[in-house]
């Protein structure tokens, strides 16, 4: 159900991919997908969509940008905000070129563990994407998703609601095909479709997976999405 996400949207950062890349090549892949994971964190896709492709331009691998200056990477930041995000980018390419060969780490782990300001889910999201390593990702998206499709009426920061949640999210993950795409697939589901308010579950391919919609339904009287 997650065939053509690639072309969704048109985000730049969204291109073909190929498994059999070398390791220099996926690295590079996960520096663009880092770029544009950080300036995703608190900006829209709209407005990200300029700076990401002002930034590649004038840095187009991690070693462009770590020898860069924190000068320079404010200037492009200018207007995007949360300017402690462009920082990390500069140190974390910095430390990717001294402590890493000047590649990003090739997991989610040791990604977390040793590049700045990289969480979990920035870490699930590059891996998946760049790496295809089958991790997952949580977002304020997919939480919103998987509390639907699980039913899940639970406090939403408690850590025991997000180990469920993580735990859910790792489940669509595991032995993906293209883990990087089912991802982005959910991420994309839970902006479009699983809105908020309104949630489209007609045109949703979780729909009968759902037990939200499948509860909802019953309490209507109509055993829809149920067969
Ligand atoms: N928001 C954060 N990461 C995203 C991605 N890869 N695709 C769409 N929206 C996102």
């Amino acid at each position: 159900w997650y065939e053509g996400v690639q072309d969704s949207r048109g985000m730049p950062w969204r291109k073909p991919y190929d498994h059999s890349w070398d390791m220099e090549h996926k690295a590079q892949r996960a520096y663009e997908v880092w770029v544009s994971e950080i300036m995703l964190q608190q900006t829209q896709v709209a407005t990200v969509i300029p700076y990401y492709n002002r930034w590649i331009e004038r840095f187009p691998t991690i070693a462009d940008l770590a020898a860069s200056d924190i000068d320079t990477v404010n200037g492009l930041w200018k207007g995007l905000g949360y300017y402690s995000r462009a920082a990390r980018l500069l140190s974390g390419a910095q430390k990717a070129v001294k402590e890493f060969k000047g590649r990003l780490p090739d997991n989610a782990k040791d990604m977390e563990s040793n590049i700045p300001g990289i969480g979990r889910y920035s870490a699930g999201a590059i891996c998946s994407i760049a790496y295809n390593e089958c991790v997952p990702v949580l977002d304020g998206n997919v939480h919103r998703l998987l509390s639907r499709v699980l039913a899940l009426h639970a406090p939403p920061k408690a850590k025991q609601t997000l180990d469920i949640l993580w735990a859910g999210a790792s489940a669509f993950v595991k032995d993906a095909d293209r883990p990087g795409d089912l991802n982005q697939a959910l991420i994309e589901l839970g902006a479009t479709v699983c809105k908020v308010r309104d949630p489209s579950c007609d045109v949703c391919p979780l729909q009968r997976s759902c037990a939200a919609y499948v509860a909802a339904s019953r309490r209507v009287g109509e055993p829809r999405g149920n067969s």
